[in-house]
């Protein structure tokens, strides 16, 4: 075993599944883009207290931040996700609203480490600021929803709750907290020490022990005031007329506390009910308040770049691509030939590997055919001399009869370019 591996919860993302990652953020962008949203590239670490506005009593906060004090003195964290960063951004900045910002990066949790849930992960996102229209709830949906559909995942499922204006929610989790307490008892140690930091987090128990009591828990929905009703209602008549289909899921409480109103999730059909969780979202109002900001609504989601690929791979799609280049230059003439073959096509925007060290023709034929091209150029002593290429194709032959041509050195790179497009 080598001296040094990655740590636990890290992984080395190599080719091509980094170009498939890659090809994920850009059809991100595309589908984001095209409804108006800009990038945004924050920072991965900000002053901690950035990060306690996720709420104190979660897991993410108390358990699973990467905190440290700078050289400086500053306490700082890595983020764990990039809403609070993207909102303090807007803070500082007061671009004009609504505000629409998409975002695509690493975050970093101390998480107890498995397939599916790492420390370092990737997410991309959007986040909305200025705007409380359930309309837009409904839009940010859809565009998660298409993206997931351009991929061509089927598989995923929508669960949307809503939360309830501040009020309601606390209004909730009082009532919870009594429910709860009374049958503590019969709860898992898991939920009792739960329960004492936030009632809302038992709903989340997937335990056993916890089933029947959390199945019968009083719902948010008899606290809604008439507005946050209303709001929810008009959010999923939008939902409906853009034929996104969904299930109202009353116990989805989200592990993070700015939520108000809006909440949602995407679960992956292909994956392990541990790290299903592909996505998620929801309404923040009160976050650019509590950083310091004027009260400035917000929406947005965020998805895993990890586990939405994961889901590909369990729904079998979006595979990855191997990245063979074009041209794979074999030169037994020395070596000089093979430097400037591939130059000079790489400057006419042809993608072009070739061998080293002036290994045998037999060893250089070996790794043009690995490489995946689709031509392989021959330069040996007497081409050299006639100033000529022996061009023969590698991939796309019929049978085993290798076609190939002589071609003068000066006419190669117009030849290969006009061979490849057709
Ligand atoms: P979140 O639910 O904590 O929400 O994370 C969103 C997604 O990130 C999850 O659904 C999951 O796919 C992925 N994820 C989270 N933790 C891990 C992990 N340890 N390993 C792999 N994937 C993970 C947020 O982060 C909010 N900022 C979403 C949001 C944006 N709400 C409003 N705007």
């Amino acid at each position: 075993m080598p001296a040094f591996q990655t740590s636990p919860g890290t992984r080395d993302i190599l080719a091509p599944e980094s170009a498939r990652w890659r090809r994920l953020v850009s059809v991100f962008a595309d589908v984001v883009e095209g409804a108006g949203f800009g990038q945004i590239i924050p920072p991965m670490f900000e002053d901690l207290g950035v990060f306690l506005r996720l709420g104190e009593a979660t897991e993410v906060v108390t358990k699973e931040m990467y905190d440290f004090e700078d050289k400086g003195g500053r306490r700082i964290a890595l983020r764990p996700e990039m809403t609070a960063g993207v909102v303090r951004a807007f803070v500082q900045h007061r671009p004009v609203t609504p505000w629409k910002a998409w975002y695509a990066g690493p975050n970093f949790r101390y998480e107890k480490a498995q397939q599916g849930r790492y420390r370092q992960f990737d997410q991309v996102g959007v986040e909305v600021l200025g705007v409380d229209d359930p309309h837009l709830d409904a839009e940010v949906i859809a565009l998660a929803w298409a993206f997931y559909a351009r991929l061509g995942l089927t598989r995923v499922t929508l669960l949307v709750n809503s939360l309830g204006e501040p009020d309601d929610r606390a209004r909730y989790v009082d009532a919870l907290r009594a429910y709860f307490t009374e049958r503590a008892a019969d709860l898992s140690p898991e939920s009792r020490q739960t329960l004492e930091r936030n009632p809302l987090r038992v709903l989340d128990s997937k335990r056993e022990q916890d089933r029947v009591i959390v199945g019968g828990a009083p719902t948010i929905a008899s606290f809604y005031s008439s507005a946050a009703s209303e709001h929810f209602t008009r959010v999923l008549a939008a939902l409906d007329r853009l034929s996104v289909p969904y299930e109202v899921r009353p116990s989805l409480v989200r592990g993070l506390d700015y939520y108000r109103k809006t909440t949602f999730e995407f679960v992956g059909g292909a994956l392990d009910s541990s790290q299903n969780a592909v996505g998620g979202g929801g309404r923040y109002d009160g976050l650019a308040e509590d950083l310091g900001g004027p009260a400035t609504p917000g929406v947005g989601f965020a998805l895993g770049v990890d586990r939405t690929l994961l889901e590909c791979d369990a729904e079998g799609v979006f595979a990855a691509e191997d990245g063979a280049v074009s041209v794979f230059v074999v030169d037994v003439s020395g070596g000089l030939e093979a430097l400037s073959l591939v130059a000079d096509l790489r400057a006419a925007g042809v993608s072009a590997d070739r061998a080293y060290e002036q290994r045998s023709m037999k060893s250089q034929m070996k790794a043009a055919d690995r490489s995946g091209a689709r031509f392989a150029l021959i330069v040996g002593e007497d081409e050299l001399r006639a100033g000529t290429v022996v061009v023969r194709q590698l991939v796309g032959r019929i049978g085993d009869d290798r076609t190939q041509s002589v071609v003068p050195r000066s006419e190669v790179v117009p030849t290969i370019k006009r061979a490849l497009q057709s």
